[in-house]
Formats: C-alpha cells, sequence, structure tokens
C-alpha cells in the first residue's frame, strides 16, 4: 500500500511547478576548499599511510569488484558505476592525492578517462551503455563527487568533467520529466541528494548562462519530488525512538530508517534549503541530527543501525559504511549551517568510531562495531535485527557484504579535506577539525596565507599554529565544547583563555609570521547510558576496556595474503563495574615527540584512565556477546584498578560499564 506521502508526492510536481521555482541558490555559510590544499602531518599523515599501505591503498591490485581494468563493464553489474567503482573512486581520489601516491593517482585517472571517454550520445555514464539494462541514477553519485574532487585539484581537467556532466544532467532531467519517472528504483529515491549536490557545484563554479542554471534548479526540484520527503523522515513526528525492527515504517520505504541511506540522507535537507530557501529546512536537519544521536547514539560519536535503526542498547550493531558517511554528511550540514555542535561530533567520530572498527594496520574491517563487543566471530546467534549472516563483525576483507571495503577509504581523506574552510566573504581561514595539517590558500584579495598545525592531539591538548600571510586577516580556529579551562598564547605573549564565538576562537594576524600556541584540556566526564550503566569520555577521545584478545586466521585472501578475515576471542575477564569517583587520567607523551606507527591498536596511545573495578555477575547472552550491563550489580570480586584506553585503539572492550555500588 502506497503511503499518503507518495500519494502526496505524486501531485507535487503540478503544484510547485505551478507556483514556479527558485532562481538562485541560498549561500553556504562556509566554503570548502579544494582536494590538495590542505595536507595531513605527524601522526595523521602516518595514518593515511597506514590506510594507503593497507586494504584501502591495495585493494584496486587484488579485490575482484575494483581489479578489473574495464570499468563501465566488468563482469559483474556491481562492479562499476552501480556501486563498487563510484565508492572506490569517491575514496581513492582523495587518498591517492594526498599521499602523491602514483599507482593510485594514476589508477583514478584512468578511471575518470574510461567513464567520460564511454558516456554515449544521450549523455549516459555507466555499465549499462549497450546493453538493455534499465538505466538507475544513483550508483554514478559517488562517482560525481571523485570527478569533482580531481577537477578541484586539476583544474585542467574542468572542460571534459564539466561538458558530461552536463550532458548527463541534460538526459536526467528527461528521465525525471517522463512520467513513470525513469531511473528511479529505491536506492535513487532514497540518495538524491548527493546528484543535487553535484548540480549545486555546477551551478556555484561553473555556471553556463540563465537558461541551464533554471535547468540545474529544475533538476534539483524534480529529484526532490521523485525521492523521499526528508523533512519527514526527520521530523519529530516520524523519527523512530528505539530500535525499528518492530515499528512499522510509514514512508512505503522502509529504506528511510536504512543506517547508511540516513548517514548519507543528513545532507538532503542543508541540499534542499539551498534552493527552496526555506529555513524550516535548515531546522528540520538540525534536529534531525539531535534525534538520530539522543535515540540511536553511541559514545564512541557514531549511532547504530545494524541495517535499520538500532536503538541504544551497547551490543547492536554500526556498519562502517555509515561511520564514514556520517562523517562526510556533518562536514557539509557545518559548511552549510554553520553550527559547530556538527564539527565537535564529526571529530569524536573520526577519532574513537572510525579507528575502533579496523584493525590497526587497516587490512581488515568489520561490517558491523558494538560498543561492548566481547568477541569478532562467527556469531551462530547473533544481536543484529537484519544483519544475521554469522561474519557481520568478523574483521575481514568483506565480512557480511562488501560495499564497505570500496566505501570506508573515504572517512581519513574527506575528514582532512574538511578540516579547513573559509568564510563567505573569502577573507577568512577557518581550522574547523584539530589535528595535525598544514594548509596552504589563496583569500580573497589575492591574500596568500599557509597555515601550519603541530600536534598530537587528540593525544595531546597543545597545539602550536605557525601562519605566514601575505596581508593582515583574521584567522578562526575552533574551540570544542568539552574544552575547560582552554587558553591561547599570540606571538609568545602570555596566555590568555579562549574567548570563541559560535565556537570560533578569532586570531587578528598581521602580514608576515604569527605564531599561536593553544593549551585545550578538558575533564573526564561521564556519560549516562541505558540500565544505569555509564561511558568514559575525556575532550575528544572515549575510553574502554580493552579486553586481551587471542586471534585466530577465519580465511586468507588467494590473491593477496594480508587480507584476512580475523576471529578475535577474549582471553580475560571483562565483567566489571566501575566506580567513576575513582576515575583518573594520565598522559605519557613520547620523549621523541613521535607517536608509534599504526597508533590505534592496543596499548599504543599514550593516554589513559585509571578505575577502581570489581567483577560482577555479568552474563553473556550467547557465546559471541554480553547481556545488557547489570544494574547495581554487587561485586564478587575484591577492589582491582583496570586501566582504560582510548575506544579507536580497542577491538574488543567494554566501553558501557554498571557502576560500582555496593563494594565487596
Ligand atoms: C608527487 O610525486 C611525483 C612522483 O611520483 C613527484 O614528481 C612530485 O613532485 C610529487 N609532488 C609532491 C607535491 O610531492
Ligand atoms: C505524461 O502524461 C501526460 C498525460 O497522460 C501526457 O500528456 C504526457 O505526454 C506524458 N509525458 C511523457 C514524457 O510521457
Ligand atoms: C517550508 O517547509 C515546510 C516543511 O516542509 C512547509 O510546510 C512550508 O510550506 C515550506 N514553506 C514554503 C514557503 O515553501
Ligand atoms: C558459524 O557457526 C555455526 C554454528 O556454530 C555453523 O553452523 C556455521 O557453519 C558457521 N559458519 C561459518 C561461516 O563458519
Ligand atoms: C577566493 O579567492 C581566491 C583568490 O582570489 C580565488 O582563487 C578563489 O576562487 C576564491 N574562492 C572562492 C570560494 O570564491
Ligand atoms: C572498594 O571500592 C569501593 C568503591 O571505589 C570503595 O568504596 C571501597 O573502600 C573499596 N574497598 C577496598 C577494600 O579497597
Amino acid at each position: 500500500m502506497k503511503s499518503p506521502f507518495f500519494q502526496l508526492l505524486a501531485c507535487l510536481p503540478f503544484f510547485w511547478g505551478a507556483a514556479g521555482q527558485a532562481t538562485t541558490l541560498a549561500p553556504k555559510k562556509f566554503l570548502s576548499i579544494p582536494l590538495g590544499a590542505i595536507k595531513p602531518t605527524g601522526w595523521l599523515f602516518d595514518q593515511l599511510m597506514v590506510q594507503t599501505n593497507g586494504l584501502a591503498g591495495h585493494e584496486h591490485e587484488f579485490y575482484n569488484y575494483v581489479s578489473q581494468t574495464d570499468w563501465t563493464g566488468g563482469t559483474s553489474a556491481y562492479s562499476s558505476l552501480e556501486e563498487a567503482g563510484s565508492y572506490w573512486f569517491n575514496a581513492m581520489v582523495p587518498n591517492g592525492i594526498l599521499v602523491n601516491n602514483s599507482a593510485i593517482n594514476a589508477k583514478t585517472s584512468a578511471f575518470l578517462s574510461y567513464v567520460l571517454s564511454h558516456q554515449d550520445s544521450t549523455g549516459w555514464l555507466g555499465p549499462e551503455v549497450g546493453t538493455t539494462k534499465p538505466r538507475y541514477l544513483w550508483g554514478r553519485y559517488p562517482f560525481m563527487f571523485g570527478a569533482i574532487q580531481m577537477t578541484e585539484f586539476d583544474p585542467s581537467l574542468t572542460n571534459e568533467v564539466v561538458t558530461a556532466l552536463y550532458k548527463f544532467v541534460n538526459l536526467a532531467n528527461t528521465m525525471l520529466r517522463s512520467n513513470n519517472t525513469v531511473g528511479v528504483e529505491d536506492w535513487t529515491a532514497t540518495r538524491w541528494f548527493d546528484f543535487v549536490i553535484t548540480l549545486q557545484w555546477l551551478y556555484d563554479n561553473h555556471p553556463q548562462g540563465t537558461a541551464s542554471q533554471a535547468l540545474l534548479i529544475d533538476t534539483m526540484e524534480r529529484l526532490k519530488w521523485t525521492g523521499v520527503p526528508w523533512e519527514k523522515v526527520f521530523s519529530k513526528q516520524f523519527f523512530p525512538t528505539t530500535a525499528v525492527e518492530h515499528t512499522p515504517n510509514p514512508f512505503n520505504l522502509p529504506l528511510t530508517w536504512h543506517g547508511v541511506n540516513l548517514a548519507e540522507g543528513l545532507k538532503a535537507l542543508p541540499a534542499t534549503y539551498r534552493f527552496t530557501h526555506n529555513q524550516s529546512d535548515l531546522d528540520t536537519a538540525s534536529q534531525g541530527w539531535d534525534l538520530l544521536f539522543q535515540y540511536h547514539g553511541r559514545p564512541s560519536g557514531i549511532y547504530a543501525a545494524d541495517e535499520y535503526l538500532a536503538g541504544l542498547e551497547a551490543i547492536r550493531g554500526t556498519e562502517l559504511c555509515l561511520v564514514v558517511e556520517t562523517m562526510f554528511s556533518g562536514s557539509f550540514l557545518y559548511q552549510v549551517i554553520g553550527d559547530p555542535k556538527f564539527l565537535d561530533r564529526v571529530e569524536r567520530i573520526a577519532y574513537n568510531a572510525l579507528p575502533g572498527t579496523l584493525t590497526g594496520n587497516m587490512w581488515s574491517r568489520q561490517y558491523l562495531q558494538q560498543q561492548n563487543q566481547i568477541a569478532a566471530r562467527n556469531m551462530s546467534t547473533n544481536p543484529f535485527a537484519n544483519d544475521g549472516e554469522p561474519y557481520s563483525n568478523v574483521f575481514g576483507l568483506e565480512p557480511n557484504y562488501p560495499c564497505c571495503t570500496v566505501n570506508h577509504p573515504q572517512g581519513w581523506p574527506k575528514f582532512i579535506t574538511n578540516s579547513f574552510v573559509t568564510t563567505p566573504d573569502n577573507l577568512s581561514l577557518v581550522q574547523v577539525y584539530l589535528g595535525p595539517f598544514s594548509t596552504s590558500v589563496t583569500l580573497g584579495s589575492g591574500n596568500t596565507v599557509t597555515a601550519n598545525v603541530a600536534t598530537l592531539y587528540p593525544f595531546g591538548d597543545t597545539l602550536t599554529t605557525t601562519l605566514v600571510s601575505k596581508s593582515a586577516f583574521t584567522y578562526y580556529v575552533r574551540i570544542p565544547s568539552w574544552v575547560v579551562g582552554g587558553t591561547i598564547a599570540v606571538n609568545g605573549a602570555a596566555a590568555k583563555p579562549v574567548a570563541p564565538v559560535n565556537g570560533l576562537q578569532a586570531v587578528s594576524v598581521a602580514a608576515g609570521t604569527t605564531k599561536f600556541v593553544l593549551q585545550l584540556p578538558a575533564p573526564i566526564t561521564i556519560e549516562s547510558r541505558p540500565h544505569g550503566s555509564i561511558a568514559v569520555h575525556r575532550g575528544p577521545l572515549h575510553y574502554a576496556f580493552d579486553i586481551p584478545r587471542s586471534q585466530k586466521v577465519l580465511a586468507t585472501n588467494a590473491r593477496q595474503p594480508m587480507a584476512q578475515d580475523l576471529e578475535f576471542d577474549a582471553t580475560a575477564n571483562w565483567q566489571y563495574a566501575i566506580d567513576p569517583a575513582t576515575l583518573k587520567f594520565t598522559s605519557s607523551p613520547p620523549a621523541s615527540g613521535i607517536l608509534p606507527s599504526p597508533i590505534f591498536d592496543s596499548g599504543l596511545p599514550p593516554l589513559k584512565i585509571t578505575v577502581n573495578a570489581c567483577l560482577v555477575n555479568w552474563a553473556v547472552a550467547a557465546p559471541t556477546y554480553a547481556a545488557s550491563p547489570p544494574t547495581n550489580p554487587a561485586c564478587t570480586g575484591v577492589n582491582t584498578t583496570i586501566t582504560l584506553t582510548p575506544y579507536g585503539s580497542t577491538k574488543l572492550r567494554i566501553s558501557e560499564f554498571p557502576v560500582l555500588t555496593k563494594p565487596l
């Protein structure tokens, strides 16, 4: 049965068409900076090299979905612009460029050339060329993001890429005008905004006159009309407040509550606002973000959806694809809306949830991660409502589904390229994510600026920034909401308390060299979780008990011995309750100033929190996963001290603990 919304949607083109269309796009609050202008340095460069030397940087050599050379055809429909090739390209364009890896750059360039040179006379891009397969629009969207990034890095590609995109837009507009909306299957109906964002890139950067701008806006509106009404999905009225496996979906399309669609769909309303100019779209986008984390959020920064939204229980799953998509969407939300809450959360996800779901060397990744994860193995019985596949939480090449193998590599590179923005007047540079970076940009009025940020952050609280600018200007840097007692010292003057406005600290910079030092301490904080349990944070990092583990190789790829499926099992007790009054933070920065490589594995980060704990009766719900934390349990063993370490470095863990209330 069709939902009322879809009946309504069928009518909308008539009403909206008659009302006339918007003729301009609303501006963004902050402007993104072209790929290549912002580089990772220090430990973050090393992390991107770990990714490059791991699965991400090698999969094009051996992984069947992306290792063929016939990019738009291939042996499998799935292999190319229908999903795998498109996701891979979107991720590996920035990865290759940020580490200047000539093999990867050659591969992404070849991919671009192949796709563009096989565009057919109608304008279609993709594997359906010369076949009778239906032409679905969505699979091309991540490819377009890759092509945009490559063009921003190498403007000599502009003519070729922009011409091909306009040809495709003409075709897509015709398809969307046809009465049965050719090309819009369920995934296109949910992910329409990614095409809208591409159309907005053309409008902002490569306008070709009023008629073509009208066509771009008309296509944006048609994409919205033929797609999911995200303003309803993210409304208080319809947003699900529990795991959804027993909740009927009111949208006719259950995919609206699919984890990855929601992660990508966070971009729908900010993109919509640009052509509707309707403040309600921004308000709902912001509220939807809050609802998602209030009812499904995790202390690691992300939310749970083991296929569909999964509520608050610590053993439910979070898919890796939604981790990286939420990071990218959060960056876009900030650029359109300007609320620093998006930045705080993206940073938490990047420094906790993302590394926690990959092995330290980034050769093996999970499909689903858990906050409380006592085993990563064949789950003969499992807690995931729609991911009953036994391998969902194994660390491997393609546990359960292959999509995250090709999609996860966008996480770090896009975090890096979105870590600085400029103000809309193009006169100020803004550092929005904290970490070690170097940036070189030309601002409006020709002011050339370089910024070098030296820091161990998030493994340290001190950031030393050196700016070199041709003229005087105002620089901004984000001060996260968790900082207490932060200070700034400019050019060797005495440190002063930071005074951020809307999350940003302004620094007045004279022409020449300016150096300033930020100290950004944070207290330990406690987050309340279900069943009276608690989670522990300090600053950007969330802390977990790293369960000692054994490892068993379940499978090794025939073409690449590093690509293994790994089982992890607990080799020690994990059934601890903790006393939050005894939490104590210690930092032991490396004498060399250089962190271990890789950094995100057991015992490697130089930070820890100790806490008084005791063993309690805490059952397993199945051999492979823990029951909910017991409420107010009594100690069954003597007091002990346990050490909590950054979540991202743990692969088995407890991070939602019962509270120690009745000592033995
Ligand atoms: C990137 O690598 C190429 C060789 O592969 C080299 O010629 C070029 O100078 C490098 N670029 C940068 C910015 O390091
Ligand atoms: C759509 O349907 C209307 C009414 O049946 C018809 O006049 C029009 O030609 C159709 N348009 C297309 C593109 O098929
Ligand atoms: C703005 O969006 C809201 C919610 O979708 C809608 O009810 C309202 O009519 C829109 N306003 C305009 C002027 O289109
Ligand atoms: C997973 O475990 C179940 C039950 O222990 C077993 O039947 C099944 O074959 C295992 N699956 C794999 C892929 O090893
Ligand atoms: C900012 O100004 C520089 C220098 O004039 C220019 O190259 C760049 O395109 C401008 N950026 C935007 C987003 O307008
Ligand atoms: C055990 O821990 C509790 C809570 O931290 C504390 O109140 C109690 O004094 C401790 N007992 C011993 C014997 O250390």
